[in-house]
């Protein structure tokens, strides 16, 4: 079993019209390998967010079937799916997607706070993932006060907060500076391979994508393996 397994996944748009159909994902199979990093590149517009969405159970296919440890997530009501999401599924955007409302210690601790954990376990778990990535003294910050950086570094916490299998990534670097982005790289690929964790990136960036296990193109629809 595997914490994600992409079987025959098609995925079509109905055009604004609403008569017309796009084709994005034709026939897609592909099964992450646990303890590894796997990229998926391509062309902007080619469905790679799409693709990394309907992975993640965040969108639906048109047909095919998405397994996380062998359960159908088209089988699953929707609140179902979040659970699984919740435990199983850590997403990391390029937009990061904090609440700017909340701290970066809030944040973090959103999604154990979800899972129904005691106020202090998750606090201790969110300082513990905070210190390790740096931001030890920025925890009272708020989103708006925090570099392009260190927003991505605490969206990274929120993302392992619940101990994942699964990370999902899509162009979190996308937004970054070099010297900011080798940062966040070098983090997420650190967690990998001292935590065993599976990595599904979505990036644009080249150099980023080589320094993966795998590295798989999408182009017209499909998938084919660059790498690994
Ligand atoms: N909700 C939607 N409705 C209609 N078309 C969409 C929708 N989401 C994405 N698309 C189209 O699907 C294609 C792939 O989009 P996307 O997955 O965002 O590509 P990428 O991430 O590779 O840049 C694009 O042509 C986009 O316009
Ligand atoms: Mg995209």
């Amino acid at each position: 079993m595997y914490p994600i397994e992409l079987r025959k996944i098609t995925k079509s748009f109905k055009n604004a019209s609403g008569n017309g159909e796009l084709l994005i994902l034709d026939s897609i199979d592909l099964c992450p390998q646990v303890g590894k990093s796997t990229a998926i590149i391509g062309k902007s517009g080619t469905g790679k967010s799409t693709l990394l969405q309907i992975a993640g159970g965040l969108d639906a296919p048109t047909s095919g079937s998405v397994f996380c440890n062998g359960t159908d997530l088209g089988t699953l009501s929707d609140s179902k799916k979040s659970l699984i999401r919740n435990r199983n599924m850590g997403f990391v955007f390029q937009n990061n997607m904090l609440l700017e409302d909340f701290t970066a210690l809030e944040n973090v601790m959103i999604p154990a706070m979800i899972a129904g954990k005691g106020k202090k376990e998750c606090r201790d778990r969110a300082l513990e993932l905070l210190e390790k990535l740096g931001l030890t003294d920025r925890l009272d910050h708020l989103p708006g006060q925090l570099s392009g950086g260190e927003r991505q570094r605490v969206a990274i916490c929120r993302a392992l907060m619940n101990s994942p299998e699964i990370i999902f990534a899509d162009e979190p670097t996308g937004s970054l500076d070099e010297e900011n982005a080798r940062e966040v790289e070098n983090m997420l690929f650190d967690i990998v391979s001292s935590e065993k964790k599976t990595l599904l990136l979505v990036t644009h960036n080249i150099d980023f994508a080589n320094r993966c296990d795998m590295v798989y193109r999408l182009s017209n629809r499909k998938l084919t393996l660059e790498k690994g």
